[in-house]
């Protein structure tokens, strides 16, 4: 029975956590719950009205570390919204999408947002530009199109893309749910950038956040002014921007959630910012890519090297079955490695976001090769 099999202590990664999201939580973020209060401010978060002062210094404090973290251009406002980016997308077809709108669709979650425009009754029918599973589409000019939809990465599949402005004539509005915090980006080719905290900033899930252009603000005020659009007040990205700017929520907030973000972006700017962030997942996610490369039953789903995710490598099996090599791992406290749910493949998906140590990444891979050797006896 592989489920069984012991790997020995000495090759295990200190930290098991390796999924795509929700993600490992750093010790640190989680004494911030214990503490339940922001080291600035000394003052107690947990358990207090998100109206007040403390809540509202610690959604100051976010906002100005995102916008220091990705050196916002003058005129873009750091935004948020309860829901997470599932609930981003039904905001972007409200309160984005003028009259038509045009995706890359090459996985689950850029097609997610693609299908919730296509329900729309008040907008056009939406333009799709398709990839399989494990390649890249790319937004083209779309007549007609006021909006051009793309996920930066495709977590389901590890298909990185460009994040570069199609046209001057339309707003880019880029899914950077699980890359934002790992890799470098310029934020101006951009007119709403958009994440949830379970990924890269080892949070929880339940918030979205999007830099918005001027361009993406006005438009926001523009659709709120339209009385023929019926627009839920959660909907309502001009009503999040108004909240925003005042460091608060339109509704009650998670305030753990916003902590561990909190201590989390202080981290991320205390080790250099993403050029550092971005360097340790690219430094695990090469671990791994490599080892695939080199290893008999091995390969990167991703097949072009310029594609393949610096931040969840996806690696193919033949020959052994990866179900087994997950459950293995799981059995052992290694968790989170199996494939995205419905891509329906024989893969292990490996979350490398930059809160996982990369000697841990090698230690997995260790992990890995000891359980194939003992499978194979
Ligand atoms: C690329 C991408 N977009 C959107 C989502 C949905 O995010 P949420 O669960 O915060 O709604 C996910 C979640 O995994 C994702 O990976």
């Amino acid at each position: 029975m592989t489920s069984k099999i012991q790997i020995p202590h000495e090759l295990l990664p200190a930290d098991g956590r390796f999924g795509s999201g929700p993600s490992l939580v750093r010790d640190d973020q989680i004494q911030r719950l214990v503490d339940g209060n922001t080291p600035r401010t000394h003052n107690l978060i947990m358990g207090t009205s998100h109206r007040q002062a403390p809540v509202k210094d610690t959604v100051a404090e976010i906002r100005d570390m995102l916008a220091r973290l990705f050196s916002i251009p003058e005129g873009y406002e750091v935004v948020l919204g309860n829901g997470g980016s599932t609930a981003f997308w039904a905001v972007a077809v409200t309160s984005l999408i003028e009259t038509r709108s045009a995706h890359a669709t090459f996985g689950e979650f850029g097609n997610k947002f693609y299908d919730e425009a296509a329900r729309a009754p008040f907008v056009s029918a939406p333009k799709r530009f398709d990839a399989d599973p494990g390649k890249l589409a790319k937004v083209e000019i779309t007549e007609g199109a006021d909006v051009y939809a793309w996920p930066h990465h495709e977590t389901s599949t590890g298909v990185v893309s460009d994040v570069e402005r199609v046209t001057d004539s339309g707003l880019m509005v880029v899914d950077a749910t699980s890359i934002a915090g790992g890799i470098e980006v310029d934020i101006s080719q951009t007119d709403a950038y958009y994440f949830a905290p379970q990924k890269c900033f080892g949070s929880d899930g339940g918030i979205w956040f999007a830099i918005l252009s001027p361009a993406a603000q006005e438009r926001a005020e523009k659709l709120h002014k339209d009385s023929s659009r019926w627009m839920p007040q959660i909907l309502d990205l001009s009503i999040a921007i108004s909240n925003s700017v005042k460091n608060q929520t339109l509704n009650t907030p998670a305030l753990a959630t916003l902590l561990m973000m909190h201590a989390q972006l202080e981290w991320m700017l205390a080790i250099g910012g993403l050029e550092a962030t971005a360097k340790r997942s690219r430094t695990s996610t090469s671990m791994v890519y490599e080892w695939a490369e080199k290893n008999e039953y091995a390969t990167p789903f991703v097949r072009d090297p310029q594609l393949r995710s610096p931040v969840v490598a996806t690696i193919d099996f033949e020959g052994i079955d990866a179900a087994e090599i997950a459950s293995t791992l799981r059995h052992n406290g290694i968790v989170d490695v199996e494939p995205y749910r419905k891509l329906g493949r024989n893969q292990l998906r490996i979350g490398a976001f930059p809160s996982v140590e990369p000697d841990d990444v090698a230690a997995l891979l260790k992990s890995i090769d000891y359980v194939i050797e003992q499978m194979q006896k």
